[in-house]
C-alpha cells in the first residue's frame, strides 16, 4: 500500500520521538535576524547558534519537518526531481549521540519503518580533503559495514559530495560558519528502467552521484564538528549530528517512480493544471511546463504565506521571477494567458494538498489575491513583451536578452515564438549578456553571505539588541497596534519592518530614537532565561507572530531582573551584555511598503 505524506510525516515523527527527541517548530521561509541567508534553506537553519554552542531550550535531541526554498535550484525544475519549495525531515543531536546511533537510526527508519529493502540503497562518506587537513571518514565506512551494507554499496567522495555547511564545500565557507563531513544514502530506481542508458551521461560509468537520475539521495547525516576560522577548521565545543532527508524524494522512492511530480503531493496540482490547460502530463511535451508550473505556484504560495510581496528586490524579485515563468509556461501550454479563472483551483489545490498541516482558513484569499494581482500585472508586459518580439526583424542576442530581463521573457519561449517566423538569434551574444548579469548578481548574493548569525561580528550582535530596543520604543510611542513584520540586520544598519494602525510622524520618530538612546545611556544589562511558552506569554513577552515557537523557549530581557524590564522578546541571541556597548543611535529613513506597513532603517 502507498504511504501518503500524512502518513509518512507520522512515522517519522513518532520514530524520533520514542528516541527522546523533542519537536521544534519549523521556521518561516524568511529567517528572522540573518542577514546572511535569504531563504530558509534547510532544517539546520534555525539551529546555527546551537550548533555553535548555545544551549537548547528543548535540549540536545531535536526533530521537524522544516518547509525550504531553495533560490539556485530554478533554472533546473523541470525535471523529475528539482524543485525549489521542499520540505526536509530532520533530526539533531547537539553534542549528544554522535556518528553511530544516527547512521543505525536512520537505516533502521529506511529499512525497518518504511519497508525499503537494502538492495536498493547505497550510501556515500567522506573521502578527505587534504588541502584543508581534514581527514577521512572511515569510521562511518565501518558503521556501514556493521549493518551489511554491501561492500559496492558504500562510495567514497571529495567534499563536493560529501561535505556540508550552508556556504558548500570547505573552501567556500565564511568565518564562524559551521560545517563538517556527511554520509548520504541514495535510492537506486533500479537497472531496469535504464535511466542510466537514455540519459546524456551514457558513456560514463553510473554511480549513486550520478546525473542520470538513475540513484536519488534520500537522506544526509551531517557530522557538525567543525568551525571554520581565520587559521583553518576548529573543532566546535560539541559534536554534533544534523540530519535532512528531502520528505517529496522519500515518498518518490516509496512509489518506486523517480518522478516526484506523481507523488501524493503533487498528483492533484498536475491533474488540476491538466484540466485547466486542458493538456495531459503524459504528453512528452507537457511535463517540463507542467512541472514549473506546479513548483513555482508552490513555491510562490508558501512564500508569500511567510510575508514575502513580488518587488524588484532580493526575496520579493524571486517570488516575481516564478510567478513570470508559471505565466509563460502556461501561455506555452494552452496558447492563452493564465486567468484568475484557472488560476484560482491551481492555488486552491496546493493549499488543500496540505490541510492543516501548514494553512489557515482565510490563506487562500489573501495569497490568491496577491498573486492574482502580480500575474495580471504580468500579462500586461507579456503582452506589450510580444509585441516589441513582432517588430523585431532581425533579432540579435541583445535584444533577446532585454526581452528576458526586463519583460521576463525566458530564452526558450522567444527562440520558440521566433522559429514560428523562420528566425533565430545569436546564442552566444545572449550567453555572454547572461553572464554579465549573472557574475553581478552572484557578486550581490555573495554579499548576502556576511554578517548576521554566521558572521557573529560586534557590531551585528549590537544592531540585534537596539533593534529590541526599537521594538519596545514603537509599542511606547505608537502604541499597541505594533506587530513586527520582519529585521533585517548587516554591519552597516538595521532594519525593521512593522505593522501600525497609526503612521508615525516626524515627532514620533525623534521620540523614538530618544527613548533608545537614554537606554543606550542608561548601561542596562541584558540577559535572558528560559521559560515555558505559555509563562513567557503570560509576561508579555514579544515574539514573531509568524513563527510557531517550541514548548520552552528562550526570552532575552533588558533590565534589572525580568519582572521590570524595558524590553523583553523570544530571541535565540546573541546580544551585547549591557546596552552601554551600543553606540548612539539614528533613525534615518522611514518607507511605507504597504497598507498600514512601515520600514525603517536606523546606524
Ligand atoms: N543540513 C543538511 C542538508 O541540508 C542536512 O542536507
Amino acid at each position: 500500500m502507498q504511504i501518503t505524506h500524512f502518513q509518512l510525516r507520522k512515522i517519522f515523527s513518532k520514530f524520533w520521538q520514542e528516541k527522546d527527541h523533542k519537536e521544534i517548530p519549523p521556521i518561516p521561509l524568511i529567517p528572522q535576524n540573518d542577514s546572511t541567508t535569504l531563504f530558509t534553506g534547510s532544517g539546520m537553519q534555525q539551529l546555527v547558534p546551537y550548533l555553535l554552542g548555545e544551549v537548547h531550550p528543548l535540549g540536545k535531541r531535536l526533530y521537524n519537518i522544516q518547509p525550504c526554498f531553495r533560490s539556485q535550484d530554478i533554472d533546473e525544475v523541470g525535471d523529475n526531481r528539482h524543485t525549489t519549495f521542499f520540505e526536509m525531515m530532520g533530526n539533531w543531536s547537539l553534542g549528544d549521540y554522535f556518528k553511530k546511533e544516527q547512521l543505525i537510526w536512520f537505516w533502521n527508519f529506511l529499512t525497518k519503518e518504511l519497508g525499503f529493502k537494502k538492495e536498493r540503497l547505497y550510501v556515500t562518506v567522506f573521502q578527505g580533503d587534504e588541502k584543508n587537513h581534514l581527514s577521512a571518514d572511515i569510521e562511518s565506512i565501518e558503521i556501514w559495514k556493521s549493518l551489511r551494507v554491501d561492500e559496492n554499496h558504500i562510495f567514497q567522495y571529495s567534499p563536493t559530495k560529501n561535505w556540508w555547511s550552508r556556504a558548500g564545500i570547505p573552501d567556500n565557507m565564511p568565518e564562524n560558519e559551521p560545517g563538517g563531513p556527511d554520509s548520504e544514502v541514495f535510492y537506486d530506481f533500479g537497472e531496469n528502467l535504464k535511466i542510466h542508458e537514455n540519459s546524456p551521461f551514457k558513456d560514463q560509468a553510473c554511480h549513486p552521484n550520478c546525473d542520470c537520475g538513475r540513484f536519488l539521495e534520500i537522506g544526509n547525516s551531517v557530522f557538525m564538528q567543525y568551525k571554520k576560522t581565520e587559521k583553518g577548521f576548529e573543532e566546535l565545543p560539541n559534536k554534533n549530528v544534523d540530519f535532512g532527508g528531502g520528505l517529496e524524494r522519500i515518498l518518490a522512492a516509496l512509489n518506486n517512480n523517480p518522478d516526484i511530480f506523481q507523488t501524493d503531493i503533487y498528483f492533484n496540482i498536475i491533474k488540476t493544471i491538466e484540466k485547466t490547460a486542458n493538456q495531459s502530463y503524459t504528453d512528452e511535451k507537457n511535463k517540463k511546463k507542467m512541472r514549473v508550473i506546479a513548483d513555482h505556484l508552490k513555491g510562490a504560495v508558501f512564500l508569500i504565506k511567510d510575508g514575502v510581496y513580488p518587488s524588484n528586490k532580493e526575496r520579493g524579485y524571486f517570488l516575481r521571477r516564478l510567478l513570470r515563468r508559471t505565466a509563460v509556461k502556461f501561455l506555452q501550454l494552452k496558447n492563452q494567458n493564465i486567468t484568475s479563472n484557472n488560476l484560482k483551483p491551481i492555488v486552491e489545490e496546493i493549499i488543500n494538498t496540505y490541510q492543516d498541516v501548514y494553512f489557515k482558513n482565510n490563506d487562500l484569499e489573501n495569497i490568491y489575491q496577491i498573486i492574482s494581482e502580480e500575474i495580471n500585472r504580468f500579462n500586461k508586459t507579456l503582452s506589450q513583451g510580444l509585441k516589441i518580439l513582432a517588430k523585431i526583424e532581425k533579432p540579435t542576442g541583445k535584444q533577446i536578452f532585454d526581452l528576458y530581463q526586463s519583460y521576463g521573457f525566458p530564452k526558450e519561449l522567444t527562440e520558440e515564438l521566433l522559429k514560428e517566423k523562420g528566425l533565430s538569434f545569436d546564442e552566444k551574444e545572449f550567453e555572454k549578456e547572461l553572464k554579465k548579469h549573472r557574475d553581478l548578481s552572484r557578486t550581490a548574493s555573495a554579499g548576502m553571505f556576511k554578517g548576521g548569525l554566521a558572521d557573529k561580528s560586534e557590531q551585528t550582535i549590537k544592531y540585534h539588541t537596539a533593534t529590541h530596543l526599537l521594538h519596545q520604543a514603537l509599542f511606547d510611542v505608537l502604541g499597541n497596534s505594533i506587530k513586527q513584520e520582519g529585521s533585517h540586520i548587516t554591519g552597516e544598519r538595521l532594519r525593521f519592518d512593522f505593522y501600525s494602525l497609526k503612521k508615525p510622524t516626524d515627532q514620533d520618530l525623534i521620540k523614538i530614537e530618544e527613548i533608545i538612546n537614554k537606554k543606550i545611556e542608561e548601561k542596562i544589562p541584558v540577559n535572558f532565561v528560559i521559560l515555558k511558552k505559555e509563562e513567557a506569554y503570560k509576561i508579555g513577552a514579544k515574539s514573531f507572530f509568524r513563527e510557531k515557537y517550541p514548548e520552552m523557549v528562550k526570552v532575552y530581557y533588558i533590565g534589572q531582573n525580568l519582572e521590570n524590564a524595558y524590553s523583553k522578546e523570544f530571541c535565540d541571541g546573541p546580544h551585547v551584555k549591557n546596552t552601554q556597548t551600543i553606540d548612539k543611535i539614528n533613525i534615518i529613513k522611514l518607507e511605507k511598503i504597504g497598507s498600514n506597513l512601515y520600514r525603517l532603517y536606523a546606524k
